[in-house]
């Protein structure tokens, strides 16, 4: 596939209409055989993918494994709806290196293949983290020259088996806290903020032309950790780091979409640096109201509308694209519905408001 951030424009699907009559018979008066009149199919452009190809952008969804392999109507929504996947958690440590220097791809590759035969491009999610590290890592007590070299062959390993197949990788992932500090973690603890600089060198030396991120969330909005991410992306960038975009997850409460995120991202954007909203999801207090589902609508259009509304918007992704699946449940108690489908794959409000959001003539 295309080694760049922008989605191949989408194949259009083509219908094979009738001529009328009267030109079909001179036709044939004049050649032996008659070509069918080839035609957009104009469902083609109607879709979130059908709008995204139209500007050049991505709509994505994060796929879980469980789904991807075992619910055709899940498949079926997105492949006709999104352009881009990320793993849901098939490419976190934990899933990828179990076991010291032992991977498994299984799911990985699976939603790389699944993305390539279905024209769709893969974020990567995610490299380094504080959360989902395998118990080896986790419990082993290494020196910081020994985690410099486990996450050195990590990023290598994992970003050199997938070169030219992923388009952006969230390479680095939650690293403030919420006042601006940074989050104290395994990397930050041992290895001081330095890794950040190191963990994007040693991604782009594996694979050069994808874009690199550092991704987060309660960013959305200007405040402390928005700040301090501000901060340490302009010395990043100054100090000739490989830092290419910054991923806005944007997991939201209905009614809540922050009022200052576009202005936010186009300071990003403003740097030179990509930004993309790579986790949106909006989560509702169960059940949903008619007219929770109705601003819900509202809010998925203006979260995405902040984006693709700011220079160097490369797309939205949705956490998920049905309810069935939603990470939000088991997390947010009493929370729920926060994605475009509900679990029966109807289009709720919500898909309505997203694809008015891509759609600049809407
Ligand atoms: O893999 C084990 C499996 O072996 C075991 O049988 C099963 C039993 O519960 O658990 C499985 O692990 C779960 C994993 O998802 C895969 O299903 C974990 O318990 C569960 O905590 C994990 O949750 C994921 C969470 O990240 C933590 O990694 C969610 O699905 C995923 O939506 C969520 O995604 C994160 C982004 O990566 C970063 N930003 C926030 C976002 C939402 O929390």
């Amino acid at each position: 596939m295309p080694h760049t951030s922008r989605p191949r424009p989408h194949r259009r699907r083509r219908v094979l209409r009738p001529l009328p009559l009267a030109v079909a018979g001179a036709l044939i008066a004049t050649v032996a055989v008659t070509l069918p009149q080839l035609t957009p199919d104009a469902s083609a452009a109607t879709t979130l993918r059908g709008f995204a190809d139209a500007r050049g952008v991505r709509v994505g969804a994060a796929v879980g494994d469980t789904p991807l392999t075992s619910d055709s109507s899940y498949t079926t929504v997105l492949d006709r709806e999104f352009n881009s996947v990320t793993a849901e958690n098939a490419m976190k440590w934990d899933a990828l290196e179990p076991s010291r220097g032992s991977y498994n791809w299984a799911a990985a590759d699976r939603l790389v293949n699944h993305a390539a035969s279905h024209d769709q491009g893969v974020r990567g999610h995610t490299l380094v983290w504080y959360s989902q590290l395998p118990s080896w890592l986790k419990n082993g007590n290494f020196s910081a020259s020994q985690l410099n070299t486990i996450l050195k062959n990590h990023i290598d390993t994992t970003v050199g088996r997938y070169k030219g197949r992923i388009y952006a990788w969230d390479v680095i992932n939650e690293t403030f806290d919420e006042d601006g500090s940074m989050r104290s973690s395994l990397w930050q603890d041992k290895l001081g903020t330095g890794y950040i600089a190191n963990a994007l060198r040693w991604a782009h030396a594996a694979d050069p032309a994808a874009k690199l991120y550092i991704n987060d969330y309660n960013i959305e909005a200007d405040n402390a950790k928005s700040d301090a991410l501000y901060a340490l992306a302009k010395q990043l960038l100054a100090q000739g780091v490989p830092l290419h975009g910054i991923g806005f997850q944007s997991h939201f409460v209905v009614g809540q979409v922050p009022s200052s995120m576009k202005a936010n991202l186009k300071r990003f954007s403003d740097l030179g640096l990509e930004v993309s909203v790579t986790e949106l999801d909006i989560r509702i207090p169960l059940p949903a109201s008619t007219a929770e589902l109705a601003q819900q609508s509202t809010d998925y259009k203006t979260a995405s509308e902040n984006c693709l509304g700011v220079p160097r918007c490369a797309g939205v992704t949705v956490w998920g694209l049905t309810d069935k699946y939603s990470w939000v449940p088991g997390t947010f108690s009493g929370y729920g519905a926060a994605l475009p489908y509900n679990e029966s794959y109807a289009a709720k409000p919500a898909y309505t408001g997203l694809s008015n959001g891509l759609n600049p003539n809407a």
